[in-house]
């Protein structure tokens, strides 16, 4: 494994920013908690790592939805944010470092120096738009992507609802003169934009040629005002992808935050879903090209969640709140079953049917079914201590799975095939499980009072399937947090081990580690069973 505890730079991981238009769906959620994972993996690893998320509260879409529930945009934003939005990062056990809100003083006042910077460098002029908006994208439409609706009226491909025609005028940006430093950059650095659906969707985008931006609109007034034409707001999706580097500190030239900025920019990974993949491919880099900025390494676009075939979403009534999920399953079951169900970077069907079947085969009955296996046995047979292991060759074996574990979910991980990584990590709840079933501790206990290796042999496969179980809660730390702290818990190994926290990835596979006499107490029940019907 590479010793990445070296690098000075600091790991920093952001999720897009959310509109708070409304609250969250599943959908919002699977991007967070794709985040959370990698940077709790990278953060086991020991690295430093910084992992931003927040809310995106300026433009006309927010500015509506207020209005409609006859409230301040700003009142509207913080009753969401406050309400439904930090309550879902803790609904799902998520540790992000910051949450940055568009409308605060440190992204208004950054943005605005930013924009000036851009201005006075010849970047952005005067100009007129005319053409299609939609308000649900906030985004400028090309005619040519546009579907056709009832009565001949222009559709947005993504909402599947009408386009505004605007006729405004306007301050641009000269994205079109970045199109040969955004394709050079793509050659030099093919990893910049995964996966690789991605990126041959953003070459593609580049070689047809790129327009200049509108990056300001005047007839509402919702937003950050241009600094040299306060008349203007900021066009919300220029004003919001700042926010990656405001929120760290961009243009600061006091001391520490001077120092934050040079520590974590450029971000390591923008996580964001492939509809908002040109934004920060595209433009993003270009602005950034155009402030002298780093590029981030790189833009992971991610796949929609479907319902019905269609993108999940609250504009089209299909979306499910992650607490519909998390309080029936529980946060840890819903972080394992979108991450391990959906290879990352594709499509994929939400249904209950599939959660609750995988959530009984692969939670309750595989790992939680292991963990409160061994653990009963270990309070049954050995008075709730882990007796001395003598490793004979189906022991070898079992630390050859942990070993396999650790490198294949760690490669995976650093492609961000977050789905492989799981499935590496339950190959070790298989193969575990196997072991168990192969010795039969339980078998063997039978001869204890007339065979005089039985005692032995059955302290050897029970300390070898704890030192598994030990293994396994460092491993599935960042993917399941709870779950993995009830194992450690359970096994003792805090207080022969430390906490979880410090136990670092590359250690994990050595066998051996829970020592002998460590006390183990059988817990609750990981994963209790959940009817079909629930
Ligand atoms: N505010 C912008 C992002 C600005 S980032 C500088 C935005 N917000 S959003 O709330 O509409 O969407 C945020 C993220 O949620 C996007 O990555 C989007 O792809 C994701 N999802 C929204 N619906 C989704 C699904 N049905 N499935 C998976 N992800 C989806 O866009």
């Amino acid at each position: 494994m590479p010793e990445h505890a070296q690098d000075p730079k600091t790991f920093y991981v952001t999720t897009p920013i959310y509109y708070v238009n409304d609250a969250p769906h599943i959908g919002h959620a699977y991007t967070t908690v794709a985040a959370d994972v990698v940077t709790r993996w990278h953060r086991q690893r020991g690295e430093r790592v910084w992992f931003l998320t927040g809310t995106d509260e300026h433009g006309e879409k927010v500015l509506r939805s207020a209005q409609e529930h006859d409230m301040t945009p700003q009142a509207w934003a913080d009753s969401l944010v406050d309400g439904a939005w930090r309550p879902m990062l803790a609904t799902l056990e998520v540790a992000n470092d910051d949450f940055i809100r568009t409308t605060q003083e440190r992204h208004t006042r950054r943005v605005q120096a930013f924009l000036q910077q851009l201005f006075d460098a010849g970047f952005i002029y005067e100009g007129d738009y005319e053409g299609p908006y939609c308000v649900s994208c906030e985004e400028f439409k090309l005619a040519s992507e546009l579907l056709e609706g009832p009565g001949g009226q222009a559709l947005c491909p993504v909402h599947h609802r009408p386009v505004e025609m605007l006729a405004e005028r306007n301050w641009f940006f000269r994205l079109s003169q970045f199109g040969p430093a955004l394709l050079e950059h793509y050659a030099d650095h093919p990893e910049a934009v995964a996966p690789t659906s991605a990126r041959n969707e953003v070459l593609a985008f580049l070689r047809a040629g790129l327009e200049d931006l509108s990056i300001s609109r005047s007839t509402f007034d919702w937003g950050i005002p241009v600094p040299w034409d306060p008349a203007q707001v900021v066009y919300v999706w220029f004003d919001a992808l700042l926010n990656y580097a405001t929120a760290v500190g961009l243009g600061d030239t006091d001391p520490a935050g001077a120092a934050m900025f040079a520590a974590t920019w450029p971000a390591d990974i923008h996580l964001v879903g492939k509809d908002i993949l040109r934004f920060h491919a595209v433009i993003w880099p270009a602005m950034l090209m155009a402030a002298g900025l780093a590029l981030p390494r790189q833009v992971f676009a991610h796949g929609w969640l479907l319902v019905g075939g269609e993108k999940m979403s609250k504009t089209r009534l299909t979306g499910i709140a992650p607490a519909d999920i998390v309080d029936t399953f529980g946060a840890d079951a819903f972080r394992w079953y979108f991450l391990r169900a959906i290879q990352f970077g594709a499509d994929g069907s939400f249904s209950w049917e599939d959660l609750h079947a995988r959530y009984t085969a692969e939670l309750a009955n595989g790992l939680g079914n292991l963990t409160s296996r061994v653990t009963a046995m270990l309070v049954r047979y050995c008075d709730g201590s882990v007796p001395v292991a003598e490793p004979g060759p189906a022991e070898v074996a079992v630390h050859e799975a942990m070993a396999t574990a650790l490198a294949d979910a760690d490669a995976a991980v650093e492609e961000l095939r977050l789905a492989d990584a799981l499935a590496a990590l339950y190959a070790l709840v298989v193969a575990t499980n196997g072991y168990l079933t192969e010795q039969q501790p339980w078998h063997v206990w039978r001869d204890v009072d007339t065979d005089p290796t039985a005692r032995a042999r059955v302290g050897t496969v029970l300390a070898t399937a704890a030192d598994a179980l030990r293994a396994l809660a460092v491993l599935l730390a960042a993917v399941m947090p709870s779950t993995a702290a009830a194992m450690w818990d359970s096994l003792g190994a805090h207080e022969a081990l430390g906490p979880l926290a410090d136990q670092r990835l590359a250690d994990a596979a050595r066998p051996g580690q829970l020592p002998a006499g460590t006390t183990v107490t059988k817990g609750e029940g990981l994963f209790p069973r959940i009817e079909e019907s629930a």
